[in-house]
């Protein structure tokens, strides 16, 4: 990290939420032409959490929220920034962030959404730290969520099978000394990707016409192959980059916690880099790829099965649409 820093950011405290209705593989073979083997054998998923209707982003966030300042003894007030990572935000504008900031009642709090898609926390995770290392700020909540299925078409089984709704919230402070926290990150963009996995309706180039609803214009759509291939590569290769830049080897990693897109992509990066099996968070079984919230949940998934301590060495990565790639590092603090 760059000499200017003055304090390590660590995360303090993690809350997530999911909404509780679930929406099973054999649910969705009533819904379009699937079956649960194929899902189980591509992807790795079993079942995701569907919000209701009515329950948007900021929703899930708050619940997040909530718990993490519950399990860190903070009141809302003490927030001084939130930042949301998101690709369906309640609405264009204002952000989720001030929806958040509002129904929380973080009191002096400012804040804003990020967009990076499925790379959207580990980004945000990295823009609160530096707000923290420049001495900015002494709490930042970094929240990743995400209603996919306020996006998807329940009639497209390239797409309707894969993802869910959920969020994650951690609060990040500076930390005591530099035997926990953010060690270092590495962020990419590949544009050329931009065509691969996208929404093309309901912003300025397609604003909502009855045309672009006729058209599924305010869906996902994906070239799931495309996606796949690039996936597989960069998530190794970044993952490479930060441990060689940082002298560590793949088995040094005490939790890999990924980007939960597809359980191929995560062991053939686990495969690549030699990590230890049993460092390997892997939760996409329960979940489905929730986009900006999949790193926060597999943190908490790797919590409760007793497989991050203080002082691990963690291993953030995600790929997702842009492309957006990201590596992050860091010991864990509590
Ligand atoms: O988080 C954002 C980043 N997103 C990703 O990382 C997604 C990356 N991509 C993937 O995970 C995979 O490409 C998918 C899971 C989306 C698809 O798996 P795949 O192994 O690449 O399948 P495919 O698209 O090559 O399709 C194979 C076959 C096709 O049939 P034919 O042409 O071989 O007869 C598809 O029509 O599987 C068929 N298929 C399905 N069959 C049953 C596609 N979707 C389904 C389905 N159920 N839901």
């Amino acid at each position: 990290m760059s000499q200017s820093v003055r304090a390590r950011a660590k995360i303090s405290a993690l809350g997530t939420y999911v909404p509780p209705r679930l929406l099973t593989n054999e649910d969705l073979e009533k819904m379009v032409d699937t079956n649960h083997d194929w899902i189980m054998d591509r992807t790795g998923i079993r079942e995701r959490h569907i919000a209701d209707k009515g329950v948007a982003t900021s929703d899930l966030s708050v619940q997040a929220a909530k718990k993490a300042l519950s399990e860190r003894g903070l009141k809302p007030a003490d927030l001084e920034a939130i930042l949301v990572a998101t690709v369906t935000p309640d609405m264009l504008f204002p952000s989720t962030a001030c929806l958040v900031q509002h129904k929380l009642g973080a009191k002096g709090a400012w804040g804003f959404d990020l967009s990076a898609a499925c790379s959207a926390f580990v980004y945000a995770l990295q823009v609160g730290a530096q707000f923290i290392a420049t001495g900015a700020h002494k709490r930042v909540m970094v929240i990743g969520a995400d209603v996919m299925s306020s996006i998807i078409d329940y009639t497209d089984r390239a797409t309707c099978v894969i993802f869910g709704d959920g969020a994650g919230a951690v609060i990040l402070e500076p930390a005591e000394d530099d035997s926990v926290g953010m060690i270092d990150f590495i962020h990419e963009v590949d544009g050329s990707g931009g065509c691969s996995l996208y929404m093309p309706g309901g912003g300025s180039l397609h604003p909502a016409t009855h045309e672009t609803v006729d058209k599924k214009m305010h869906y996902v759509h994906q070239d799931g192959q495309a996606v796949f291939k690039f996936a597989v590569r960069k998530q190794a290769e970044i993952c490479e980059k930060i441990l060689q830049r940082n002298g560590l080897k793949g088995s040094d990693i005490d939790a890999f916690i990924p980007h939960q897109a597809n359980r191929r992509i995560i062991t053939a990066t686990a495969d690549r880099l030699g990590l230890k099996p049993e460092s390997v968070i892997i939760n996409i079984d329960c979940y489905g790829n929730t986009t900006a919230g999949t790193v926060p949940l597999a943190m908490d998934t790797a919590r409760q099965e007793g497989r991050l301590k203080k002082g691990d060495l963690v291993l953030l990565a995600s790929v997702g649409a842009g492309f957006t790639v990201g590596a992050t590092l860091l010991r864990w603090a509590y």
